[in-house]
């Protein structure tokens, strides 16, 4: 385990990039205090001001298959999930496929972002951003209902919680197509049983979500009664 502190960056898992291309070793972890240009899935940013937050990417070099990069993002879920619930002593819920809620707020975003040279898998960015306590100016208004932090005053634990994230997270890894993080993976998601909207590029439909199968797909019914199982995509629970 190596990491990199940064005051200030555009965003870790662009910083993270450049270092994986130039030959940097697995496990190479990149912290920011802030970032200027943090984003996240869909081409959304990711608010990541100064101090109140954990942005983080680590560098990965696995032998799997495409479609296990989803036990990437799920075992980071997963280990995320649990070293909050270490430093916090709060309950987390995970929503397919990787936000980790607390109290109806999401509290941290997981990118995963794969480098190929051919075919082959060359790298993979496991980026992290987590609200540790609400930003002093609040979050921005396009955010202020869906996001929250873990604690509502400043606390010093970002340290300790990039460790125990990283080390959690590493225990899974080593060990990926045992999917030993499975079953806490499915205990602590809170979409089944749920209604939801799915969004797949341009097209968004209703469906009810069941449950997560063997390789984390979301095993959902449409309003045509059509069973399917998604592996991508993104999802919002209906209230
Ligand atoms: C999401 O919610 O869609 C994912 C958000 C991922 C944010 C983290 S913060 C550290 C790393 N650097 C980035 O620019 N993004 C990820």
């Amino acid at each position: 385990m190596k990491y990199i502190y940064l005051k200030e960056t555009e965003s870790t898992n662009k910083y993270a990039k450049k270092l994986a291309k130039d030959g940097a070793s697995e496990f190479t972890v990149v912290i920011a205090d802030k970032q200027t240009g943090g984003y996240g899935r869909m081409g959304r940013s990711f608010h990541s001001p100064d101090t109140s937050g954990l942005y983080m990417s680590i560098i990965l070099r696995p032998r799997i298959s495409p479609e296990e990069t989803l036990y990437i993002t799920t075992a980071a879920a997963a280990a995320v999930s649990q070293a909050i619930e270490e430093i916090s002593g709060k309950e987390t819920g995970i929503k397919w496929v990787n936000d980790i809620f607390i109290d109806g707020k999401k509290v941290c975003g997981i990118l995963t972002e794969s480098g190929y040279s051919g075919n082959t898998l060359d790298y993979a960015i496991l980026g992290i951003g987590v609200n540790i306590y609400t930003p002093t100016e609040g979050f921005p208004d396009d955010i202020r209902d869906i996001a929250g932090g873990i604690f509502d005053r400043p606390v010093d634990v970002r340290d300790i919680l990039a460790k125990r994230i990283t080390e959690r997270f590493s225990d899974y890894y080593k060990e990926l197509e045992a999917k030993n993080f499975l079953s806490y993976y499915r205990k602590k998601n809170i979409v089944t049983g749920k209604k939801i909207m799915i969004i797949k590029g341009e097209n968004s439909y209703n469906a009810k979500a069941l449950s997560i199968d063997d390789e984390f797909r979301l095993i959902v019914e449409d309003e045509n009664k059509r069973i399917t199982a998604l592996d991508s995509g993104e999802i919002s629970i209906r209230m």
